[in-house]
């Protein structure tokens, strides 16, 4: 039985090895390994492919949040808003700045916060004063963080709007949807470039991944960029003087020169992963299952979904992932449980059934492999697996 895995890093790095190797080797002989020329060309090439006027490279892209959260000073006494149904890093940042992560049910559809929910989230559980926002219970709430999860943009005009009127900053958790756009009037924009600040995490299984931890903030604030380049390096300003307390969040140059290098790939990679995204839609339709969908397609064509990952949902997921298994076949579950259920988070206050769709989705979505080096032949024993499932 040939195995075909959830995902795989050796292929694309067997097909670039001569020239990450090369590129590795001259920030070796240049001894230059913390921030540097090859940094700022990176955070340089990000801002232009997001449309942002600042990128700030950090040591991954869960750095890059608590950056932006320290910068904007939240902490004791303040609230976030962000979705339950994401990685850990979105709501621990806030945590560990002593504020408080609200949670807001997701879309069934799109599995992104909910902008009618958020909506109603602010208007009965929400006062706006003269100070800004507060809970009932006295929090200021500060920011919201959507997730533009497995590479679709949440709904950026709605949630701008909301904040707007309820004067919370917009951060967009851009983790992954690095070169996602969505359809802003007639205009589509790039995923992280609409709040006052995004961030994209480069861990190794992304669509554009380094070689370790690494990811990068964007901005077009001059002076929030200003502030978060202090930030990112102890908030020191100049050299040995420092007025505030940042933390060390600073990017390496061996990741930059690795992602300089990948970031040349980056489209024909997110093209390929929308034509094996097409040939699981066509082929898995009729059988009951949940498919993401792609409402940014018609005006933001491949670029408005750009499958981070393929994620299916079906009542039958354990089964549907044991037989799969069975064959060989990876899959992996993004996520099996909401954050508002970590234990961890206990002492928020949440209980079972706050987040009905969030909770529902966690026991039934499953993930399909969809790295761009898949092969034709894999992805069609994967697609005939599940078909053969379903269908005896
Ligand atoms: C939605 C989301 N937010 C935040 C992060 C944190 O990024 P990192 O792993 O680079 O710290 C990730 C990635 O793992 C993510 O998927």
């Amino acid at each position: 039985m040939t195995k075909i895995p959830f995902f795989d890093l050796h292929r694309q790095f067997q097909a670039l090895r001569t020239e990450i190797l090369a590129d590795l080797a001259q920030v070796c002989e240049s001894q230059t390994f913390i921030l540097g020329p090859k940094v700022a060309e990176l955070e340089e090439r990000i801002a232009a492919l997001t449309e942002a006027k600042f990128g700030i490279g950090t040591s991954s892209g869960t750095d890059a949040q608590l950056l932006i959260l320290m910068t904007l000073g939240i902490g004791p006494g303040d609230a976030v808003i962000t979705t339950p149904f994401t990685f850990f890093a979105t709501a621990s940042t806030v945590v560990r700045l002593g504020a408080k992560p609200l949670f807001v049910d997701i879309d069934p559809a799109t599995l992104n916060l909910s902008v009618p929910k958020l909506e109603e989230f602010l208007k009965t559980e929400c006062v706006a004063g003269e100070s800004g926002v507060r809970t009932r219970d006295g929090l200021n709430v500060r920011a919201l963080v959507p997730v533009h999860l497995f590479g679709l943009c949440s709904d950026l005009a709605g949630l701008r709007q909301l904040c707007d009127q309820w004067k919370l900053s917009l951060i967009e958790d851009a983790a992954q949807a690095l070169g996602a756009l969505f359809p802003d009037g007639d205009r589509p924009v790039k995923a992280g470039s609409v709040g006052a600040a995004g961030f994209f995490s480069f861990y190794p299984t992304k669509n554009l991944g380094a070689f370790g931890d690494a990811g990068l903030v964007v901005t077009s604030d001059p002076d929030l960029a200003k502030k978060l380049q202090i930030m990112r390096n102890h908030g020191m300003d100049p050299k040995y003087y420092h007025e505030v307390v940042g933390g060390n969040f600073r990017m390496d140059a061996l990741q930059a020169a690795v992602l300089l290098r990948k970031l040349e790939h980056l489209e024909t990679w997110s093209k390929r992963r929308w034509s094996i995204a097409q040939r699981y839609h066509s082929a898995l339709q009729g059988l009951g299952i949940g498919l993401p969908v792609e409402p940014y397609h018609k005006s933001c064509g491949w670029r408005g979904h750009i499958y981070h990952q393929f994620v299916i949902r079906t009542s039958r997921r354990d089964q549907l992932r044991a037989a799969l298994n069975e064959q060989g076949i990876g899959t992996e579950i993004y996520y099996p449980l909401p954050l508002h259920q970590q234990r961890c988070f206990q002492n928020l206050g949440y209980q079972i059934g706050d987040f009905p769709v969030a909770e529902q989705t966690a026991k039934e979505c499953l993930a399909l492999p969809i790295f761009p080096e898949l092969t034709d032949d894999e992805q069609a024993s994967v697609i005939l697996r599940i078909r053969e499932f379903f269908e005896r």
